[in-house]
């Protein structure tokens, strides 16, 4: 059985939806740590909560390396195969992706190449798209940048604000981060390129 590490920096319901699907046995894993930046993130406490190991290492201070090599170790220590970044709002340094080639995943709320960085729904809004959606994509050390796992897409609609868009974007994040996890925990999909190919 293979082992997810979820890291967060909030809210968590990413990670609420991942758990819920570990449970209900869609995902063929367990999860091992919940580690967050932020010690007063509601999603450790939700974590702790489910009976799960809750982790919190701050950040503030540390140099960006200095403070991944603590977050490594954790990983480590909880024998981690696939790390889900679910609202941790840190860019990895090169060595945190070194030690987890292809095995880092991240969801973001639009449809990449598009809007990346913060406030991707707002951004969205602001330059008039029709459509937006969500991405899960594998983590290198470039901001919302590596192979594309899953996207789909969601209507902007006309009365939208950042508030309704991002709810209406998030219920299909909810949903793709489960069918992500399961596509690189099959054995089926290789890499091309930036591609990421499944088999059938
Ligand atoms: C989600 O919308 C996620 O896509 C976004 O933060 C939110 C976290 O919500 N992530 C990014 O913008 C990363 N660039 P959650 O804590 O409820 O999962």
């Amino acid at each position: 059985m293979k082992r997810l590490g979820i890291l967060l920096s909030g809210r968590g319901s990413n990670f609420e939806a991942i758990a819920d699907s570990v449970e209900a046995g869609r995902i063929p894993a367990s999860i091992a740590v919940v580690l967050s930046n932020r010690p007063e993130a509601r999603g450790l406490e939700t974590a702790r909560r489910r009976g799960l190991n809750a982790v919190s290492i701050p950040s503030k201070g540390l140099d960006r390396e200095v403070y991944d090599r603590l977050v490594v170790a954790e990983l480590r220590k909880h024998e981690v195969d696939l790390v889900c970044l679910a609202g941790f709002m840190r860019l990895l340094s090169a060595y945190f992706v070194r030690e987890f080639p292809l095995r880092i995943l991240n969801i973001h709320p639009s449809l990449l190449p598009a809007f990346p960085g913060l406030d991707a729904q707002h951004q969205a809004l602001e330059h008039g798209v029709k459509i937006s959606g969500c991405t899960v994509h594998f983590v290198d050390e470039y901001l919302d940048h590596g192979p594309i796992v899953v996207q789909t897409p969601v209507p902007v609609l006309d009365g939208d604000t950042d508030e309704t868009l991002s709810l209406r974007i998030l219920k299909e994040e909810h949903r793709i981060y489960t069918e992500a996890i399961n596509v690189v925990l099959s054995a089926g999909w290789r890499i091309e390129g930036r591609r990421v190919v499944t088999a059938r």
